[in-house]
């Protein structure tokens, strides 16, 4: 079977972009491939987080993988520190990443001018310590978003260096997944772009109905529609757009015809909007809730999934050492 594997890194709630673009998917994966879907929490270390944040962090986003339907008996649930293996092998892969590679890279170039007073190594070394989670467990398919795409390329670079380098057909080269035939983008609502975790572009799964609505309310628009079938500008196409993957078939094409014939009130349309996006996240918002507070269920998973991922993880880096020529005295 093809082994599937991503991550999520644990640096705050999953929003609906997190949720209906990628997570929703991993569910619908995880029968037909070998999965594993892990928390990346050294990658989120690159950020300095505070000390005491580690806890909630990870405990969310393993609440929200599960609220959303992935079976941690099935799928591979793990958090990346609960295996070392994956650090000696991004150690290893280290020697075979180049400076001018790694500096060159989109996301460390960003990262580098968010935050200057922290462009740390690891941050430098981000796309290496990914494709060590990666390749540790000889996946070949990774669904991520086009923005990881660098990272992927990256990954393969490396899995391909180690093989030229030590003579080996060892390591698959991953590629980029889209499962089914469109990946949904969920847009932001600050007018645009994609919805992100910057304030106010986005909704999280753990929002409660008030703050959703206050959030939909507030997002931007313009002053309607001048002429008939007018095209939409960006704010208003992003609001439908979250309006086709919530609501229902009806709804939508109400609100198509109203904008088209120059009716629409967006006070209506946003009502509609939080209600329905309100009705879709209800039910994962409360088994989040249901998760969070059975911490011996958690617990249960947590076990299970590093067992079931260090064994896989360490046949792996015991072939590698071998591959390199470590031996034993
Ligand atoms: N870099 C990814 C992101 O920010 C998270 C991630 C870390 C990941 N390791 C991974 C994704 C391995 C896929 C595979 O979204």
């Amino acid at each position: 079977m093809e082994i599937v594997l991503s991550g999520i890194r644990s640096t705050g709630n999953l929003h609906l972009g997190n949720y209906y673009g990628a997570v929703r998917n991993f569910v619908k994966m995880q029968h037909d491939f070998k999965c594993f879907f892990f928390i990346a929490d050294l990658h989120s270390l690159t950020t300095h987080p505070k000390p005491g944040d580690w806890m909630a962090n990870v405990k969310q986003v393993l609440c929200e993988y599960l609220a959303a339907g992935i079976d941690p008996e099935i799928a591979t649930v793990y958090i990346q520190s609960d295996i070392p293996e994956i650090s000696e092998l991004y150690l290893i892969l280290n020697m075979l990443a180049y400076k001018g590679e790694l500096e060159r890279t989109t996301t460390f170039k960003d990262k580098a001018k968010q935050q200057p007073d922290n462009i740390n190594a690891g941050l430098l070394t981000y796309p290496v310590l990914m494709a060590a989670d990666i390749i540790i467990h000889k996946a070949n398919k990774v669904p991520v978003g086009k923005d990881q795409e660098q990272h992927l390329e990256m990954a393969r670079n490396f899995a391909g260096r180690f093989n030229n380098l030590f003579g080996v057909e060892y390591f698959p080269l991953p590629s980029a997944f889209n499962f089914g035939k469109d990946l949904i983008k969920i847009p932001g609502l600050d007018g645009t772009g994609k919805m992100g975790k910057s304030d106010g572009n986005g909704i999280y799964l753990s929002d409660d109905a008030k703050i959703v609505e206050k959030k939909v309310m507030r997002a931007v628009t313009d002053s309607g529609p001048a002429y008939k079938n007018q095209k939409m500008p960006e704010p208003i196409k992003n609001l439908f757009t979250i309006l086709e993957v919530v609501s229902s078939a009806d709804t939508i094409k109400y609100f198509h015809e109203k904008y088209n014939s120059c009716e629409i009130r967006y006070g209506d349309l946003k009502k509609q909007l939080a209600q329905d996006i309100n009705k879709a996240v209800d039910p994962i918002r409360q088994k989040i809730l249901e998760y969070s507070s059975n911490q011996d269920y958690l617990r249960k998973v947590l076990k299970m999934g590093q067992e079931k991922a260090r064994e896989s993880a360490s046949k792996t880096l015991k072939e590698v050492r071998q591959i390199i020529g470590f031996r034993e005295f």
